[in-house]
């Protein structure tokens, strides 16, 4: 069964990325992955800001990324970009960390002005640590997005869009495996 890392980047403690991240690690569950969610917010500060990674809970967070064979990325969109919480995570990283990797990119954020903002903030970053079975990445407009329903997605297109990225990340995992092998 392959083991998938679903990281979710918002320091926010009620968080609608965390939401995404929390749902689509359940969905991935449901299609027989082992998936599990990291909540960067939920490392030591310090540590992370410092790059300790001799700290234990960063040791541990950069080891579950090592041993997954698949990682989804679940970002807020600040200021056009990605959160500056998943940059400190992905600094501390060794260099070619998603490399052979399968990689899903999503993002939540507040206007479709910053829809692209995977493509061209997230996406540089992801090639320079070597990811290079990365599917389409795929942003959440939050006004569709209600941790209090039981879909948390309420707007059916949203929810057929990530269904077909969530499919195409299942392949890429496939693939990342096939060509590892
Ligand atoms: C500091 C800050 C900056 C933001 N900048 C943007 C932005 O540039 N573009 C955008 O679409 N949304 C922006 N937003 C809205 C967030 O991306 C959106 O509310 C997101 O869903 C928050 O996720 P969270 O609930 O997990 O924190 C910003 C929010 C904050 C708090």
């Amino acid at each position: 069964m392959p083991s998938i890392l679903v990281v979710s980047a918002s320091p926010s403690e009620k968080s609608k990325t965390a939401a995404l991240a929390q749902h689509v690690a359940d969905r991935l569950t449901s299609m027989e992955m082992e998936a599990r969610h990291l909540r960067l917010r939920d490392l030591p500060p310090e540590a992370l800001v410092r790059a300790d990674t001799k700290n234990t809970q960063i040791a541990e967070a950069a080891a579950l990324l090592k041993d997954a064979q698949g990682v989804v990325l679940v970002t807020p969109t600040y200021k056009a970009s990605y959160s500056g919480l998943l940059k400190v995570f992905l600094d501390l990283l060794p260099q070619y960390a998603l490399a052979g990797k399968a990689i899903l990119p999503l993002a939540t954020g507040g206007t479709l002005a910053h829809a692209l903002m995977l493509d061209y903030a997230l996406r540089p970053v992801l090639h320079a640590l070597g990811a290079r079975h990365s599917v389409q990445g795929h942003f959440v407009i939050e006004s569709v997005l209600d941790p209090t329903s039981n879909g948390l997605i309420t707007d059916v297109r949203y929810s057929e869009m990530l269904d077909q990225v969530v499919g195409q990340f299942d392949e890429a995992v496939k693939f990342a495996a096939n060509s590892v092998a």
